[in-house]
């Protein structure tokens, strides 16, 4: 299946937000990191800032939710537009529930896991989810370094998801450039975000479209 790719706009030009999403406009989704200061040490933005982007953009918006207690806050940002809410299985007590609301929402579900977490914690809950995202690095701030042990972890989601035949994609977060795209691609990602090499670039639009060329090499 083609490789799928996730622009965050963490590492945009918040001044700009409006053409700083046109230049990704050839993405598959926009990646919105929303941080609250708890869960993680670094705050971004909320379901205000969403609603106001989401008529500048026609890409489906896929919201990383890195607060604690997702559950308080799932309409609202269903509501403010996202097509994909993703939360951490570490920041709730009730994970199954919060996939619960997500879907009640009518939009797709993801849960994301930070670097420690292994994946067998998702055995329970897989067939229900439409994403797992992978965290590579320590969620809260763009430019981090990928956490190398990430691949095997990819790839032992992956044989957990095609031994099961389940329709859940893998979505890999933090770190990914041209030069690690490659081997997490054939560890089995089938969505791939990427904020400093995308936004950090000085033309976002042809960083994309490398990226793209690099993962369709596979
Ligand atoms: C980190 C965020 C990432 C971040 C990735 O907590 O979840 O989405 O924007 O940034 P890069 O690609 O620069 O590592
Ligand atoms: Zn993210």
């Amino acid at each position: 299946m083609k490789t799928e790719f996730a622009p965050s706009l963490l590492a945009s030009d918040f001044s700009q937000l409006k053409d700083q999403i046109q230049l990704v406009k050839d993405a598959d989704y926009l990646h919105l990191d929303v941080m609250d200061g708890h869960y993680v040490p670094n705050i971004t933005f909320g379901p205000g800032l969403i609603s106001a982007i989401r008529k500048h953009s026609q890409l489906p918006f896929d919201t990383h939710l890195m607060i604690s207690k997702p559950e308080r806050y799932i309409k609202e940002f269903a509501e403010a537009g996202s097509d994909i809410l993703t939360v951490h299985l570490e920041a709730t007590d009730h994970i199954h529930r919060v996939i619960q609301l997500i879907k009640e929402q009518g939009i797709k579900a993801g849960v994301s896991l930070n670097p420690a977490t292994p994946v067998e914690s998702l055995e329970f809950i897989l067939p229900e989810l439409d994403q797992v995202l992978i965290m590579s690095v320590n969620p809260g701030f763009g430019g981090q370094s990928y956490i190398p042990q990430m691949t095997a972890k990819i790839a032992k989601l992956k044989r957990m998801i095609v031994e099961n035949n389940y329709q859940c994609k893998i979505e890999v977060d933090g770190g990914i450039k041209n030069h690690n795209l490659q081997e997490i691609v054939k560890a089995g990602a089938d969505i791939i975000v990427a904020g400093s090499a995308i936004f950090g670039s000085a033309d976002p639009a042809q960083a994309l479209a490398e990226m793209r060329s690099t993962a369709a090499d596979v």
